[in-house]
């Protein structure tokens, strides 16, 4: 995520690649498209940017599950725990700890003359969804710190706010017990719950258990897990990412990365045992557990058909600290045995033996290799540490492309960077006015990732403003289609423009930090779109429309206006014979358009995908099917006649030989 970097407006000359086009008919918009592909479509063009922790896309559902990077015996120790009925709940620094990176425990203490349960509940990350379909895991790791002659019932489960029990199930446990065991049951819900006002408790028979001590670390708590895979993510976000057709995945940051050298991201704090991972303090203010972890990552690419670009910390934090160089060493090592984890053989390497252990002997896909994160905040220092990283990283990973963060051109770098990693955020009108952004670049093997774009306000003065000077909450109609002209572009560039991905991916709505963003979520089962997806907003409707529909040959077209209105691209598929026009009309006036399609054959009808509203209609959490794609078939033709409407996003796909 970026902060600064508000560009110039940049105007190209308009360039026309045909020569033997019709003249424009008044107020028709003729577009000549050209039978030749100019050049490739990279595959990774559309993908997938993501910064952020729990609470989203890992589908752990207790929150503060394992009291990691907590002060001890602090409120905030605390945060989402709650005693219940009157049970002395706080965290400590265990003397004897479940393991050496999870110093901490939750101590329950039973007073005397408390009858009933007693013990702590934990109200998850805004609620828990409880569902009578689901079968969920939950396990905790307990010990008496004091042995005891103690024997009782130990009971976890799902309840309503009100206390209505869901779903149980009860153990033995004795006082006998002071080393660490692990207690792991499934859980049914009979019923499911109207809402999310739901917890996760454990408790035990308070009469029974009168002045007892029990610890308790690392519970967790499961529903089932797109693929089923076990620590893995949530399905419906996961599947909503999945459904748009993501060709790659920045990770894992972005901001992500580090908030100072001590709590950067370190891949090897992040695998193995979750016992092993001590969560770090990340860079939106909220603990990472680090459940979400590399290989989880990796995993999660290869079940949707995605590839990694993954970043390297490479000496630079968002509070400033600046590495010098003579003390990168063992951090470019670090980096090494990052992507050692990866792509490395276990044979010879010890980080890729740790893979192979963890049960994936063969590499992982890896071509992108991104050094640092948004480094013109560090300019001054990303010479060397680019020269430093990218020269040893290189030295081992000659096959690796390395994607630099600064402006292209400034600071100057060496080795000459293969790829940059371009962020904007804007107003929509920006982002029309520069659709040929890319236009004028240099064609000579640089590449360029647009790695985080999003109009974010009407006012250019104020961008990162409230909302009531423009700050959009949603992504609406005016940005989707300011955005989608922009993409035009990219598409048009994508010769030099490899991969693009709109920033940020994922906004719970009842904790946002920053908007718009592409996939809004919660678990609120009153929503008219099916009860637990996502709300499929208008930006996520426009890119994914672009991603799912791109030839692999760009078709050279009579050009937009660059200070027009409306905005086109086309691409085909050379397997299939598709060929796909996209056309962003970025004012409210209906735009008359005729294609010509100088094919030996066209197809008389075709396919027409149409995103199409107000120009500030949005989709909400309470409306949230506001402006939807509509499909539907249209006549087709060497001449194709369209009308774009006001405010749209339309692709046609029509076979053409
Ligand atoms: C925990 O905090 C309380 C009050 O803040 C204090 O009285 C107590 O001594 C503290 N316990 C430990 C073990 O530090
Ligand atoms: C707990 O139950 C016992 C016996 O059933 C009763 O004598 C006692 O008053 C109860 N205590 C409380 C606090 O309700
Ligand atoms: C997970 O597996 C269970 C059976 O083992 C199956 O019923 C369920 O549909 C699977 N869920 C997903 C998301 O694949
Ligand atoms: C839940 O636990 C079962 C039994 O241990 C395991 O097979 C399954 O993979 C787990 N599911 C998830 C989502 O962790
Ligand atoms: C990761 O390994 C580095 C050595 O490369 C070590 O300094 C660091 O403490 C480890 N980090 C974690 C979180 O285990
Ligand atoms: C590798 O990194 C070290 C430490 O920063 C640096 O001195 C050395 O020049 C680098 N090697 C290459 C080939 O860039
Ligand atoms: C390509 O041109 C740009 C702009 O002139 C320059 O910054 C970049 O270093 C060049 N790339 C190569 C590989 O020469
Ligand atoms: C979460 O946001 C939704 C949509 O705005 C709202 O209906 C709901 O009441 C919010 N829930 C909480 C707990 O604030
Ligand atoms: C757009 O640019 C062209 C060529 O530079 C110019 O002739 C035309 O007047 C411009 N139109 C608008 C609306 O600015
Ligand atoms: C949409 O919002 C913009 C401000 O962003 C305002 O100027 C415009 O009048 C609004 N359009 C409609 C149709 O309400």
């Amino acid at each position: 995520m970026l902060f600064k970097h508000l560009y110039s407006l940049t105007r190209v000359p308009i360039v026309l690649l045909l020569t033997n086009f019709p003249k424009c008919l008044a107020a028709t918009t003729t577009v000549t498209v050209s039978g030749t592909a100019s050049h490739a479509v990279p595959t990774t063009l559309y993908g997938q940017m993501f910064e952020s922790g729990d609470g989203g896309l890992y589908a752990e559902l207790l929150q503060n599950r394992a009291f990691q990077q907590v002060t001890p015996n602090t409120t905030d120790a605390l945060t989402a725990w709650n005693s219940v009925n009157g049970a002395l709940i706080t965290v400590i620094a265990d003397s004897k700890p479940v393991s050496q990176a999870l110093p901490n425990s939750l101590q329950l203490t039973v007073p005397s003359g408390v009858n009933g349960s007693v013990g702590f509940s934990n109200e998850g990350f805004w609620g828990i969804k409880v569902d009578s379909s689901w079968t969920y895991n939950a396990s905790l790791f307990f010990h008496f710190p004091t042995e005891s002659s103690f024997s009782g019932i130990l009971t976890v489960g799902l309840q309503t706010a009100s206390g209505n029990v869901l779903a149980s199930e009860s153990t033995e446990i004795r006082g006998t017990q002071t080393s660490w065991a692990q207690i792991a049951v499934q859980l049914r819900p009979k019923s499911s719950a109207p809402d999310t006002n739901n917890v996760f408790f454990v408790t035990v028979d308070g009469q029974k258990a009168a002045g007892q001590t029990i610890n308790f670390a690392m519970l967790s708590l499961f529903p089932p897990t797109f693929k089923n895979r076990s620590n893995g993510m949530r399905v419906d976000i996961a599947e909503t990412l999945a459904e748009m057709g993501p060709a790659f995945f920045r990770f894992p940051g972005g901001n992500n990365l580090g908030q100072s050298t001590g709590t950067r991201w370190q891949w090897n704090g992040t695998v193995g045992s979750l016992l092993d991972r001590p969560g770090r303090v990340g860079d939106w203010g909220y603990v990472n557990t680090d459940g979400l972890g590399l290989l989880e990552y990796l995993t999660f690419f290869e079940d949707v058909g995605m590839e990694p670009i993954m970043a390297v910390w490479s000496g630079y934090s968002l509070d400033g600290d600046n590495l010098p160089e003579d003390e990168l060493a063992p951090y470019i090592q670090q980096a090494k045995d990052q992507i050692n984890f990866v792509i490395g053989d276990p044979a010879t390497s010890a980080p890729a033996a740790l893979r192979a252990s963890l049960g994936h002997p063969e590499p992982f896909t890896l071509r992108f290799v991104e050094v640092g994160n948004e480094d013109f905040f560090a300019a001054t220092t990303y010479p060397y540490r680019w020269r430093d990283f990218v020269g040893n990283l290189s030295a081992e990973f000659p096959q690796l492309r390395y994607i630099a963060t600064t402006d292209a051109w400034d600071p100057i770098l060496s080795p000459t960077p293969p790829s940059y990693d371009v962020h904007v955020y804007q107003t929509p009108g920006w982002f029309a006015e520069n659709s040929f952004y890319y236009d004028s670049f240099e064609r000579n093997g640089t590449t360029y990732f647009e790695g985080e774009y999003a109009a974010i306000s009407t006012n250019a003065n104020d961008l990162f403003g409230t909302q009531s000077d423009g700050r959009l909450l949603w992504p609406d109609m005016q940005s989707s289609t300011g955005e989608a002209a922009f993409m035009t572009g990219l598409e048009r560039n994508s010769d030099i423009v490899f991969a693009a991905s709109y920033a940020p991916l994922l906004q719970h709505v009842n904790s946002t930090q920053w908007t718009p963003d592409l996939i809004s979520f919660e678990y609120v089962p009153h929503l008219s779109c099916d009860s637990c997806r996502s709300i499929p907003c208008s930006a996520l409707m426009h890119t994914q429309l672009f991603s799912l529909n791109v030839g692999d040959e760009y078709l050279p077209s009579t050009l937009p206006a660059a200070n027009g209105t409306l905005f086109w691209t086309v691409t085909r598929s050379s397997s299939s014979r598709d060929v796909f026009i996209k056309i962003s009309n970025t004012v409210e006036t209906d735009a008359e358009m005729v294609f010509e399609l100088p094919f030996h054959s066209v197809a008389s009808s075709g396919t027409l995908q149409l995103l199409h509203g107000a120009q500030n209609a949005s989709n909400t959490p309470e409306a949230p099917n506001t402006v939807i794609p509509v499909t539907s078939t249209i006549s087709t033709g060497k001449s194709l006649h369209y009308i774009a409407p006001g405010f749209s996003v339309s692709v046609i796909t029509v076979q053409a030989q």
